[in-house]
């Protein structure tokens, strides 16, 4: 028997090459895919992965597809789930399950592993990705299964069999980076009350040791992908890339959130996505200047449950496509320039401009040129109030006219 187990190399999936093979007799297949997290080296994970007992060792660098088929998807839906967490985790899954899908029927394997617990949403997201695209695979959690409850348990269990443990007991935390975000849980965060240690972030600086003052960029996009940031062309990697960069320097893009989890309880996460949170704001801008009132507020709407759709796993079913259809329209004109500036802790909306905008300053202005026929909004408000007209009247005892 082959499994093919995703592996990033951490403390819960190095054990688990050895209790796979332990206990299902079976050939382990590990697969990794970069999807921009800082500590891929993927040549390491590989080496580290066949020196620990694994046959084969498959890695992928994934990120151009994340973020052009995952990622920008994401944030031309305006997908934040409850508002404001950017799914980098609940984007990063699917793609991987994909993978892990298609390296089991390449290689002849009947099941695939995954290294998530039993509390979580990963689990659904594998999943359901598997048994959208893959059905008649075996889909194996050993977190749900082994007896390996505590972590010293799981550092016990790969000492024995000399792997390398990555993890120290000065630092519990569980941490989910790739190139959309990072996720930080557990430790002393599990007191709501607690403010985050200062050593969890990774892709941020302290808002109060940014750089004084402030800088301003230009961003650019094309039917809703950003492509350029201040009039240079960039690759999606690059320009997500640059953008963390520079908003991370600022202290830019930290959540710290309390979550509903799909499998009905309540988690605090604390998240970090400096360019995600800076696009998010950016796109939803220019939509401001370019969909007419009734496509905009429908596509709020649209943009939650595409969010919850997202975070609930459900990336490979059909109201995906569907909703995606939906997006995909809206985005027709969303070209234009977004001025943006950045300082400590926070990036604000400085200008919007557009070939489609919708903004008529004739139609707008206060001052001289005005084209709005303001002697029109007498007739308007005569009907457009009938209705509280009669209402108002029966409230006060009147009668209806
Ligand atoms: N709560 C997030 C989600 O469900 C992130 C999960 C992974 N978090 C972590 N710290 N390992 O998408």
């Amino acid at each position: 028997m082959k499994i093919v187990c995703a592996y990033s190399g951490g403390l819960d999936t190095s054990v688990m090459i050895p209790w796979l093979s332990e206990h299902y007799d079976a050939e382990i297949i590990t697969y990794t895919g970069d999807l921009g997290q800082s500590d891929a080296d993927l040549e390491a994970i590989r080496a580290k992965a066949l020196a620990t007992g694994a046959a084969q060792a498959v890695v992928d660098d994934l990120r151009e597809r994340f973020v052009t088929e995952l990622c920008f998807p994401a944030l031309k839906g305006g997908a934040l789930y409850e508002g404001q967490y950017p799914m980098h985790t609940a984007l990063g899954r699917p793609l991987l399950a994909q993978r892990l899908c298609e390296v089991a029927e390449e290689r002849g394997a009947c099941a695939i592993a995954h290294g998530c617990t039993g509390k979580g949403n990963d689990q659904v997201r594998f999943e359901v990705a598997a048994q959208c695209l893959a059905p008649h695979l075996e889909v194996i959690a050993p977190l749900r299964e082994w007896e390996l409850t505590t972590r010293e348990a799981e550092i016990a269990y790969a000492q024995e069999r000399g792997i390398p443990i990555p993890v120290t007991a000065e630092k519990p935390y569980s941490i989910d980076e790739n190139i959309w975000g990072c996720a930080i849980e557990c430790g002393e965060m599990e007191d709501l009350w607690a403010e985050p240690p200062p050593d969890v972030w990774r892709m941020t600086a302290d808002p109060a040791e940014a750089p004084k003052g402030s800088t301003e960029i230009t961003l650019s996009f094309d039917r809703g992908v950003p492509n350029a940031i201040d009039g240079e062309i960039l690759p999606a990697v690059s320009l997500l890339e640059r953008l963390n960069e520079l908003a991370g320097r600022y202290g830019v893009g930290r959540i710290d959130m309390v979550e509903n989890r799909v499998v009905g309880l309540k988690s605090r996460e604390v998240y970090e996505g400096p360019a995600a949170v800076v696009l998010h704001q950016a796109h939803r801008e220019l939509e401001r200047i370019v969909l007419d009132r009734a496509t905009q507020h429908y596509k709020m709407r649209v943009a939650q449950d595409f969010a919850t759709l997202i975070y609930d796993g459900l990336w490979f079913g059909p109201l995906r496509e569907a909703l995606q259809a939906f997006i995909e329209q809206t985005q027709e004109r969303v070209t234009g320039d977004v001025r943006v500036r950045i300082s400590a802790g926070g990036a604000r909306v400085t200008g919007r401009r557009s070939p489609y905008s919708l903004y008529d300053d004739g139609l707008a202005t206060y001052a001289d040129g005005d084209t709005f026929t303001r002697e029109a909004a007498e007739g308007f408000l005569e009907l457009y109030g009938l209705s509280y007209r009669t209402w108002g009247r029966v409230r006060r005892g009147q009668g209806a006219s």
